[in-house]
């Protein structure tokens, strides 16, 4: 057996982290041969709930697991962490201006980054799912000096998985048949759904689907899904959203299939003529727990246009919370 492994988990009572930390422990996201120290941090108030769910993890006798810890202290939250999933983030309520949200979950961020740069494992893997997740990941980033920058990452597999399976639904084909998705930008409305290199069973999808519904249905379902799936359920999605999430961190530490890629936000290198510096989401294969960014795709008039308009969002964001970076 491998020495175990710390995952940090955020928000861990909520619920993505219910519908997280119970797969995470089966093994499903690093291998059934990686045993897990779990660290689950919360806020002070959300740690009655938190006891509950490690009611709940020591009652399902995981082999996996060898620990875990509840605290709502970000140093003992961050100890020698490997992996930091920063799930927890306030939610938008009634009145509140997207400027109020960023703002609001922007001193969550620079605190949780500073506490990652002093506590974490040098080598720590970071992917942020609070939203407003892209601008979150560049607040952590810029806030842990002595991490790799590239170490930090925002979820995007949630719309590259939506994506796919409306790719799939269309064509009458399985999910595991569409590959070369892309999401590009901010996991916002803004947000440009892709199919343009997408594979269907090695068939390009842009033979298979007309542009028509690509713009009428295909882009706005995809940049309109959570608040489908809010509307519906009369709560946001979780499952999908921590399905996501293992997704995520299991193809950028065990690698992504041959052939194939996936979307992640990361640190832009100015790849695609997009702004150095943001956490922009775009094509990454991963091997050795590192992604490199799929360079050489063919952007048409169409897409560039839509790439920038994300980018411009995700510009404005940053400007929103620049006094809380650090130069
Ligand atoms: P939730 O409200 O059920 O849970 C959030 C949890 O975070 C709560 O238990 C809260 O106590 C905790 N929390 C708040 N501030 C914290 C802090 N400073 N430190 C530690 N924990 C803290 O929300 P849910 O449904 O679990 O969603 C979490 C976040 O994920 C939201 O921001 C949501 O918008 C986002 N999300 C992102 C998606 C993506 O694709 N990137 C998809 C779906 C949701």
């Amino acid at each position: 057996m491998k020495p175990p492994v710390n995952i940090t988990i955020t928000g861990a009572a909520g619920n993505i982290g219910y519908a997280l930390i119970f797969r995470i422990a089966t093994g499903e996201m690093l291998g059934e041969d990686q045993p897990l120290i779990l660290r689950l941090l919360e806020v002070p108030a959300a740690m009655k709930a938190l006891s509950g769910v490690a009611m709940e993890l020591d009652d399902c006798a995981f082999p996996l697991l060898h620990d875990v810890i509840l605290t709502d202290d970000s140093a003992d939250g961050f100890r020698d962490t490997d992996y930091a999933m920063l799930v927890g983030s306030k939610p938008r309520t009634r009145g509140m201006e997207r400027k109020d949200l960023i703002t609001e979950n922007a001193h969550i961020f620079s605190a949780q980054g500073k506490a990652i740069n002093e506590h974490a494992a040098r080598d720590v893997h970071v992917m942020v799912v609070g939203n407003p997740a892209n601008t979150n990941a560049l607040i952590a980033a810029s806030n842990a000096p002595d991490i790799n920058p590239a170490n930090f990452t925002a979820m995007t597999r949630l719309d590259h998985n939506r994506a796919k399976a409306q790719i799939a639904i269309k064509t009458n084909n399985l999910v595991a048949d569409v590959t070369r998705m892309t999401i590009w930008g901010n996991h916002s409305a803004t947000q440009y759904p892709d199919i343009s290199h997408c594979l269907v069973d090695g068939t390009p999808a842009t033979e298979l689907v007309s542009k028509d519904w690509v713009i009428d249905h295909f882009t706005p379902v995809i940049q309109q899904r959570g608040a489908a799936i809010l509307e519906a359920r009369g709560a946001s999605s979780a499952a999908s959203a921590a399905d996501a999430a293992l997704d995520h961190m299991r193809s950028w530490i065990l690698g992504t299939d041959e052939g194939d890629w996936v979307s992640m936000g990361v640190l832009s290198d100015g790849s695609y003529d997009t702004e150095p510096g943001l956490i922009y989401s775009f094509p990454v294969t991963c091997k050795d727990k590192t992604y490199k960014i799929v360079q050489d795709l063919e952007i048409d008039d169409y897409s560039k246009q839509k790439m920038r308009l994300t980018e411009q969002e995700l510009m404005q964001e940053r400007d929103i919370i620049a006094d809380l970076l650090q130069s």
